[in-house]
């Protein structure tokens, strides 16, 4: 199992004071961008422009959460940012192959996300095409919400569709210290968390310790 990756997402970070706020996560493996356009969720967020001003501040790569109707046209805008991954909604992607195609083609990795109704079977043919699952632990669109406790069987049969390949198995929503070491037993090996660490006295102090889950005894019981 690679490491435990955690990625802080800025939805709950003090927008008037977003380069102090990433200060405090400088130990991140990812910064996480939610990128909510109204349509596809109720929200609206922030696009590239934010995006790239929060590249300038870290030097951590980004996590490109696109929660947005039109993902094929939304992803050349964030391709220049280079960031680590980019992650499409399987609801939004009529043509889901070619769409992570166009993500690895531009040399980013490629993330599918699943609304907590939307199965697994879908992927089963495009595991191949693919860097990184999300499995969506809320419904999309906001922060602060609590956890759907059976999006625990979801990330258990997602990491054994995932089996020995190397694809991440990401899980985002209600995730806090309280659950975590739970749902790395289940298989979720990159952790998005944003009201848990921003909310804390430390915001660096909490992701070390989220990351202290990896040594968990039961961590590879799954
Ligand atoms: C929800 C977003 C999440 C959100 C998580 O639509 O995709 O990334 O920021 O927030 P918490 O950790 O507060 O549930
Ligand atoms: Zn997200």
């Amino acid at each position: 199992m690679d490491k435990l990756l955690i990625c802080p997402s800025i939805l709950a970070a003090d927008f008037k004071n977003l380069a102090a706020d990433l200060g405090k996560v400088a130990n991140a493996d990812y910064i996480h961008v939610d990128v909510m356009d109204g349509h596809f969720v109720p929200n609206i967020s922030f696009g590239p422009m934010i995006a790239k001003a929060v590249q300038e501040v870290v030097d951590i790569p980004l996590d490109v959460h696109l929660m947005v109707t039109n993902p094929d046209e939304c992803i050349e805008r964030f391709v220049p940012l280079r960031p680590g991954f980019i992650t499409v909604h399987y609801e939004a992607c009529t043509h889901l192959q070619r769409t992570l195609a166009r993500i690895r083609e531009a040399g980013v990795r490629a993330g599918v996300a699943l609304n907590p109704h939307t199965p697994l079977t879908g992927l089963e043919y495009v595991l191949d095409d693919l860097d990184l699952i999300l499995v969506m632990t809320v419904n999309p669109g906001y922060g602060g919400q609590e956890f759907i406790p059976s999006m625990d069987q979801k990330i258990r049969a997602a990491r054994r569709l995932i089996g020995d390949r190397p694809i991440r198995l990401q899980v985002d929503g209600g995730i806090s210290l309280d659950n975590l070491g739970y749902i790395v037993e289940c298989g979720a090996d990159t952790i998005v968390a944003g009201s848990a660490v921003f909310q804390a006295p430390d915001p660096g102090d909490y992701i070390d310790k989220m990351r202290a889950g990896q040594r968990l005894d039961n961590f590879l019981s799954y």
